[in-house]
């Protein structure tokens, strides 16, 4: 049984106020009982991962490049990331997957390179409400961990964030029921590319309208190994209730 890992993403929101909450929030959770990451804008991880130094909290970037450098203008690479002292990184976000038209080519590229330099990645993926509507859940959610995730997949270097994309910043959520059969679903694709024993120790995190009201219940779910949190992770008390409810 993996520790279980309570993750935040800041997405475009956050500055200088936020930054001195979560350092508050470190100081109020000097030992938690599951791992925590930040995952604030990119201006702020090397300001972050200052504020969190000698705490639990690990800091991540929310994207990178798929090469280790070169001429892309606007982008932020892996060694920079790790350079501005993050440890993991979030890939294949639907909102990257939207925004930037990010295929699962792109994204395994870019979790094999992050990999290779030495960061953990947290990849994304989930179906649209049309998708789910139409009963295609499970084959977009196969597809997408197929094409996403890199041969060279170990628990140790890959996180897989389970976000429904019409769950994220709505208020909805699934069912713990629905929850319980994507998660169990991955579990067993996990397995069959990678064997029982590697998909047992990749932790499998929920991501889409986590609370501190509903958090209890979603980690109660049987494959559910932590969470990956949007809006609720920008405020340091909600985000502390969430950590709390998985400790
Ligand atoms: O990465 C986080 C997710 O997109 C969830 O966002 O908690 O605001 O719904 P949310």
């Amino acid at each position: 049984m993996p520790r279980k890992l309570a993750a935040g993403n800041w997405k475009m929101n956050g500055g200088s106020a936020e930054l001195s909450e979560i350092a508050a929030l470190a100081l109020a959770h000097p030992a938690p009982g599951c791992d925590v990451l930040i995952c604030p804008p990119a201006t702020l991880i090397s300001r972050m991962a200052e504020a969190a130094r000698g705490s639990a909290i690990a800091v991540g970037g929310q994207d990178c490049h798929g090469a280790v450098s070169g001429a892309h203008t606007g982008d932020v690479s892996a060694p920079m990331l790790l350079d501005a002292g993050a440890s993991h990184v979030i890939l294949g976000h639907s909102e990257r997957r939207q925004d930037h038209g990010e295929t699962d080519a792109t994204v395994r590229i870019k979790t094999t390179t992050a990999v290779t330099e030495g960061l953990i990645a947290v990849v994304c993926i989930g179906e649209t409400l049309g998708e789910r509507e139409a009963g295609q859940t499970l084959d977009v959610i196969g597809t997408q961990m197929d094409g996403s995730l890199p041969d060279s997949t170990t628990a140790a270097t890959i996180v897989v964030a389970y976000e429904p994309v019409w769950a994220i910043g709505t208020g909805l959520t699934p069912t713990l029921d629905q929850i319980a059969e994507v998660h169990d679903f991955m579990r067993a694709r996990l397995a069959a590319r990678f064997g029982a024993d590697m998909a047992d120790g990749i932790r499998l995190l929920y991501g889409g309208s986590v609370k501190p009201s509903n958090a209890a219940e979603i980690f109660a779910v049987p494959n559910v190994d932590g969470a990956l949190v949007g809006g609720a992770s920008l405020k340091a008390d909600d985000f502390g209730q969430i950590i709390a409810a998985l400790d």
